[in-house]
């Protein structure tokens, strides 16, 4: 059965879309069958692996909201074999109407993608920036959470809040829910403050830390704009290279998965 693992940090811009793509594609090069769930209004994750093909186009919001099939929703990038859920503007607002739903709101998307679960080694969510009713559906759809933390100031206190977020859906609707890791992001050995938070942030969560962190890297932030992941768009760069080893890590974490 498919583990899935939902991308999140409350914060914006601290790596998630970046993690949830090269994760996802990393895994797949390595043979690991990965579905990748954009669940950001934003269609990031979508966009940067060139899973928008224009209006009409039924998204992660037909597939919660409009009963649509999951399986024909799904785009399958044929470099890699990442299936990927995409998720467009559509989106905004969904937690609105969710939350008329009533009973059973922060399950939709669990059940959706359960009946998935067997045809996959990983499903990955790639988390939008808030601690909504949309956060809530991915904590309890997921097994673990993969957080990641930007080398800034400021960043073990949106790591506090999602702690306790987690905590509360543990309490109410996933009791199993496990933290994945701890991913320390856009890292540069040069500055002082990327390592002290870097230090602090080891001291504070131990061995839930990944021993990879992923460099400030050009090229990472470059590969979306030509809808490609880093391993298509420069494999040779330090960014492909950290992005390699921490899958690694992460099949290793999980047993070889
Ligand atoms: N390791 C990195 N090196 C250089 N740039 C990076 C790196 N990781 C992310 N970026 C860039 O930083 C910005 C924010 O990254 P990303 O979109 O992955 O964050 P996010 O947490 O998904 O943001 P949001 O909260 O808006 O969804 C993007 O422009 C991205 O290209
Ligand atoms: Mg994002």
């Amino acid at each position: 059965m498919g583990k899935i693992i939902a991308i999140s940090n409350q914060k914006g811009g601290v790596g998630k879309t970046t993690t949830a793509i090269n994760v996802a594609t990393g895994l797949a090069y390595a043979n690991r069958k990965v579905l990748l769930v954009d669940f950001d209004m934003q269609g990031n994750a979508s966009q940067g692996l060139s899973a928008l093909k224009g209006e009409g186009q039924p998204t992660v919001y037909s597939v919660l909201m409009e009963k649509f099939p999951i399986e024909k929703a799904l785009i399958h990038i044929e470099e890699s074999g990442v299936d990927i859920l995409p998720a467009n503007i559509s989106l905004a607002g969904a937690d609105l109407m969710m939350d008329k739903i009533g009973h059973g709101k922060e399950r939709l998307l669990k059940e959706a993608l359960d009946p998935l679960r067997d045809r996959y080694d990983y499903i990955l969510i790639d988390c939008p920036p808030s601690l909504g009713l949309l956060n809530t559906n991915a904590l309890t759809a997921a097994d673990s959470v993969l957080i990641p933390v930007q080398c800034e100031y400021y960043a073990l206190e949106g790591v506090t809040q999602l702690l306790i977020t987690i905590r509360i859906v543990q309490q109410t609707s996933n009791p199993d829910l496990k933290i994945e890791g701890i991913l320390m992001t856009m890292s540069d050995i040069r500055t002082r403050l990327s390592v002290e938070v870097s230090q602090e942030v080891r001291q504070t969560f131990g061995k839930l830390v990944y021993e990879n962190s992923i460099p400030r890297n050009v090229k990472l932030s470059e590969a979306p704009s030509r809808g490609l992941s880093i391993f298509e768009y420069d494999k040779r760069s330090k960014g492909a290279e950290a992005y390699k080893e921490l899958c690694e890590e992460i099949i290793q974490r999980n047993g070889g998965r």
